[in-house]
C-alpha cells in the first residue's frame, strides 16, 4: 500500500468519525430532519475536502483536533451544497453518492431543512477549534466568504443562469472557480491561516495550489459527466448535457478539457516547490483530482 492509500483510509475513518459525532443523534427531535441531515452527510463521498485539510495540517504540522473541526466544517458545507444542488428547482437530480437524493429519500422540504440545518452546524463547529479567538474569527471569516453569494452559492447562481446559454471560457473559468474552487480552496486557506498571514509567501503559494486543484476538481467533474457510467459516479450521468450545462467539453470539446487539467495539475506542484516531501501528500491529491474516475 502506498503511504497516500494509507494516509486517505486513515483519514476517511477520522473525518467519518468527527462527522458522526458533530451531526444530531437521530433520535434528537426533529426526528426526520436530523435523519435527512446524517443520511447526506455520512458514509458517502470521496472526502477529498477533508484529505486537503488534513494533508495541509501534516505539511504545517497543525494538531488533529483543530484539523478534525476544519474538515468537518467544511464537509458540512459541501453536503449541504449537493442536497441543495440536486433539489428539483436547481439540477433536478435523483441520485447522489449511489443513494436516492435527499429530497426522494425525504421530501422537498426536509431536504432544504436539512441543507440549512448543515450550513448552520459547520459554523458552530467552527467556534469550537482549538485555537485562539483571533484565528477562529479568521477561519468563519474565510469559511463564510466561500460558501456564500461571493462564492459558491454565487458559483450555483451562475450555473443555473447560464443553463441553455453560450458563454466563454473566461465566464466558465468565472463560474467553476466559484461554485467548486472557492471551497476547495478554503480547505487549504483555513489551515494555512492558522500559521501564516495572508501576505506570507507560504500562504500564496498555497492559495495558488488551491485555486488550481479546485479549478481542475471541476473541469474533470465535467469531463466524467460525459465519459463515466451513473453507477461508476453515484450519480446520473449525462446530467450537464440533457439539462444544457455550460461545461468545459461542452465548449473545448474533451481532448483539450483533458489537456487543460494536467495543465492546472502541473501549475499546483509548481507552486508547492519550495515545500519538502511533507508537501507529498498534497502532491498526490492533485494527481487525484485529474486521474479520478468518480
Ligand atoms: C461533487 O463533489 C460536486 C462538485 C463540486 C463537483 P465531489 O465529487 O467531491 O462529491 P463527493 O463528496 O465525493 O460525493
Ligand atoms: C456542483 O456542480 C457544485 C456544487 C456547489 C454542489 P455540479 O452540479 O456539476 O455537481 P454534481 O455533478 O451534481 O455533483
Ligand atoms: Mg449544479
Ligand atoms: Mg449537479
Ligand atoms: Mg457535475
Amino acid at each position: 500500500m502506498t503511504a497516500f492509500k494509507h494516509f486517505q483510509d486513515t483519514k476517511i475513518q477520522q473525518i467519518e468519525a468527527a462527522l458522526a459525532h458533530h451531526l444530531p443523534a437521530c433520535h434528537i427531535e426533529p426526528k426526520q430532519l436530523h435523519e435527512a441531515m446524517r443520511y447526506s452527510t455520512l458514509n458517502g463521498g470521496k472526502r477529498i475536502r477533508a484529505m486537503l485539510v488534513y494533508a495541509t495540517g501534516h505539511l504545517l504540522g497543525v494538531q488533529q483536533p483543530a484539523l478534525d473541526n476544519i474538515a468537518s466544517s467544511i464537509e458540512l458545507v459541501h453536503a449541504y451544497s449537493l442536497i441543495h444542488d440536486d433539489l428539483p428547482s436547481m439540477d433536478d437530480d435523483d441520485l447522489r453518492r449511489g443513494k436516492p437524493s435527499c429530497h426522494k429519500a425525504f421530501d422537498e422540504a426536509t431536504a432544504i431543512l436539512a441543507g440549512d440545518g448543515l450550513l448552520t452546524l459547520a459554523f458552530n463547529v467552527l467556534t469550537k477549534t482549538e485555537c485562539t479567538d483571533e484565528q477562529k474569527i479568521n477561519c468563519i471569516q474565510l469559511l463564510s466568504q466561500a460558501s456564500g453569494s461571493r462564492g459558491m452559492v454565487g458559483g450555483q447562481a451562475i450555473d443555473l443562469a447560464n443553463e441553455g446559454q453560450s458563454i466563454s471560457i473566461a465566464e466558465i473559468e468565472n463560474m467553476h472557480l466559484h461554485k467548486t474552487g472557492a471551497l476547495i480552496c478554503s480547505c487549504i486557506t483555513l489551515v494555512a491561516s492558522l500559521k501564516f498571514q495572508a501576505t506570507d509567501t507560504q500562504y500564496r503559494h498555497l492559495k495558488h495550489y488551491a485555486e488550481c486543484i479546485g479549478l481542475a476538481f471541476q473541469v474533470q467533474d465535467d469531463i466524467l459527466d460525459e465519459t463515466s457510467s451513473t453507477s461508476a459516479l453515484g450519480k446520473t450521468q449525462g446530467k450537464d448535457k440533457q439539462s444544457e450545462k455550460s461545461t468545459y467539453p461542452s465548449i473545448l470539446g474533451l481532448k483539450a478539457s483533458k489537456l487543460l487539467t494536467e495543465d492546472l495539475h502541473n501549475e499546483a506542484i509548481l507552486s508547492l516547490s519550495s515545500f519538502d516531501q511533507h508537501a507529498d501528500y498534497l502532491r498526490d491529491i492533485a494527481q487525484f483530482t485529474i486521474s479520478r474516475i468518480s
